[in-house]
């Protein structure tokens, strides 16, 4: 792999993907592989994060979507799921001064307000605090399952018909959008998955019809910026056809 200086080069500035999504995974193998408990993995990859959100903001990425825990990761030991919810904690705490400096705009997307009180409270700040970025839009996907998204979109929208306030003639694809928590983001043009796993694991079902995948064997903790800028390299030289034919 290139240094990231070189790398930068090769980028075709009018040519960079609008959103970016990343499954963060890998971090127990990470660890494992060291000799060191699972945790340690989850705290490398909290690391990792801070030079990618970074390298988005100098590529003028517009938004950057990362998986940081699914409605399915509920299934692990529950020493493991509070320690990844206090890391969680620990990293809004310390980093959201640094990113609201670097004019980042933080969003979560996912069932988030059913976390414990004082997640919930420090998610607020940090949202209200970076509220008026104009910046990255960085959109930490937080106990979250696509499938509970649709569903909850559907619902609301069933409910929006009941009340009058929506006719069922005019659903269509725009406006079941509007009831999902990417509403206001383009769909990922890119989606990263590290750590050798080819699957999407319930990762933004719907939003990701058009996107173009990106796999690599790379832990999340090890994943550089040196990796993302070859993923977007990659990316350009794709020819998205949406169903259509070569241009
Ligand atoms: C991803 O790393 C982080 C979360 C799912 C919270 P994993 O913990 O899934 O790491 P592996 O897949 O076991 O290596
Ligand atoms: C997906 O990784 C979720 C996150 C990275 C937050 P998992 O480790 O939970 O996915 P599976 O179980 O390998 O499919
Ligand atoms: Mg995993």
């Amino acid at each position: 792999m290139e240094n990231a200086k070189l790398m930068i080069e090769k980028i075709d500035m009018q040519k960079i993907p609008k959103h970016v999504a990343i499954i963060m995974d890998g971090n127990g193998r990470w660890a494992k592989r060291k000799g060191l408990p699972r945790i340690a993995g989850h705290w490398a990859g909290a690391e990792a994060l801070r030079d990618i959100v970074s390298t988005c903001s100098k590529l003028n990425i517009q938004a950057l979507s990362v998986f940081a825990f699914s409605s399915e990761n509920w299934k692990r030991p529950a020493q493991e799921v509070n320690s990844i919810m206090n890391l969680l904690l620990y990293y809004l705490k310390k980093e959201v001064d640094t990113l609201h400096k670097n004019n980042i705009k933080i969003m979560m997307s996912g069932d988030w307000h059913e976390l414990p009180y004082r997640i919930v409270a420090q998610i607020k700040k940090s949202i209200r605090q970076t509220q008026n970025n104009s910046g990255l839009i960085l959109n930490i996907v937080l106990n979250y399952g696509a499938r509970r998204e649709i569903i909850l979109a559907c619902k609301k929208m069933c409910r929006d018909v009941l009340e009058g306030k929506l006719n069922i003639e005019e659903i269509d694809q725009f406006a079941f959008e509007e009831f999902l928590y990417t509403r206001d983001l383009p769909d990922p043009d890119l989606l990263i998955r590290p750590s050798g796993e080819l699957r999407i694991s319930n990762f933004l079902l719907w939003q990701i019809a058009y996107t173009e995948l990106w796999f690599t064997e790379v832990y999340w903790p090890d994943f550089k910026s040196e990796d993302l800028l070859q993923a977007v390299y990659d990316y350009q030289k794709r020819e998205r056809r949406y169903g259509g034919l070569k241009k």
